[in-house]
């Protein structure tokens, strides 16, 4: 993939403090994009922005950390390590989200009202907040000025929302959790159809299982390698497989209102 595929691009990556997001906001440095990781600590966001690859294309620190909790409205301004705002992000990943695995009828409903915060609402507040400020980026004509000739052409804006394939495909003790991804996922396609005339495009990622500090809690190693037994391709997921998956919607300019599933074939078999 070419190394410069995202000069130019301003990328806020939810949850980017650890696991997958960590690993999809360190692929978009990579390829050339400037990074916001939010956490609700800001050391946290700082020191995950600091590890960051700087693009050969800036002199100095590209990145940075802003405090956030996506489950409450997103407010105007955030506090962040620069003086980096959040007007121009031109690509929003939303990654933050947490689990709880507890059957339906014994789960709190603090806990429910957590879940759904995280995982649904946060990922509205989100959307609505960031495609706001999209809205009013300038496009050209029909295409928006590429800073490079290797960069891809964004136009408005690129979203990708984080699903799960517990949305289609959901066990015991994952109902609340399922229900907020399967809403994610409808969210997605509605809002494609809401933005794309206005030249964003919206896409969610529906990974399997992939071996993080969400898993590690809530996931035992037995139904981890039960799991295992369960995908063709014979192995869990990595980040890298999800993150590769979320630059190709980014960059693929005629994707919108689609899942990419990313599970060895999980949900296949
Ligand atoms: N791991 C899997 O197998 C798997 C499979 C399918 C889908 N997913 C999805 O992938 C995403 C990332 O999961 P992961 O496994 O990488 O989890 P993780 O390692 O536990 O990381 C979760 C991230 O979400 C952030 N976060 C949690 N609550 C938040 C809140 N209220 N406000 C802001 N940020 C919050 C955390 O940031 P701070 O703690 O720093 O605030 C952290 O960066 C989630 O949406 C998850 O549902 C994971």
């Amino acid at each position: 993939m070419s190394q410069g595929l995202l000069i130019g691009q301003k990328c806020l990556v939810t949850g980017g403090s650890r696991g997958i997001g960590f690993v999809i906001a360190h692929k978009l440095a990579q390829l050339g994009a400037s990074c916001l990781i939010s956490s609700r600590s800001l050391p946290t966001a700082q020191a995950a922005a600091a590890l960051l690859p700087v693009p050969m294309s800036f002199q100095s620190q590209c990145h940075a950390g802003v405090e956030l909790d996506v489950s409450q409205p997103w407010p105007r301004s955030l506090n962040s390590s620069s003086s980096s705002t959040m007007t121009d992000v031109s690509v929003l990943v939303n990654c933050a989200g947490q689990a709880h695995s507890r059957l339906l009828v014994s789960m709190a409903e603090e806990d429910m009202q957590d879940l759904v915060g995280v995982n649904l609402l946060g990922v509205m507040y989100g959307c609505k907040a960031i495609s706001r400020l999209m809205l009013r980026r300038k496009v050209n004509a029909g295409t928006t000025t590429t800073p490079s000739s290797s960069s891809v052409n964004i136009d408005r804006g690129v979203i990708v929302n984080v699903s799960s394939v517990l949305a289609a495909q959901a066990g015991q003790g994952a109902a609340v959790y399922a229900a907020c991804k399967a809403g994610v996922e409808g969210l997605t396609r509605a809002l494609a159809c809401e933005l794309g005339p206005r030249g964003i495009r919206v896409n969610a990622v529906r990974p399997g299982l992939v071996r993080t500090s969400m898993t590690d809690k809530h996931v035992s190693d037995d139904r981890q390698s039960l799991v295992r037994t369960r995908i063709p391709l014979g192995r869990l997921g990595t980040a890298d497989d999800v993150a590769d998956a979320v630059v190709f919607l980014i960059t693929n300019r005629y994707v919108n209102g689609q899942v990419l599933t990313v599970d060895g074939g999980f949900t296949a078999a």
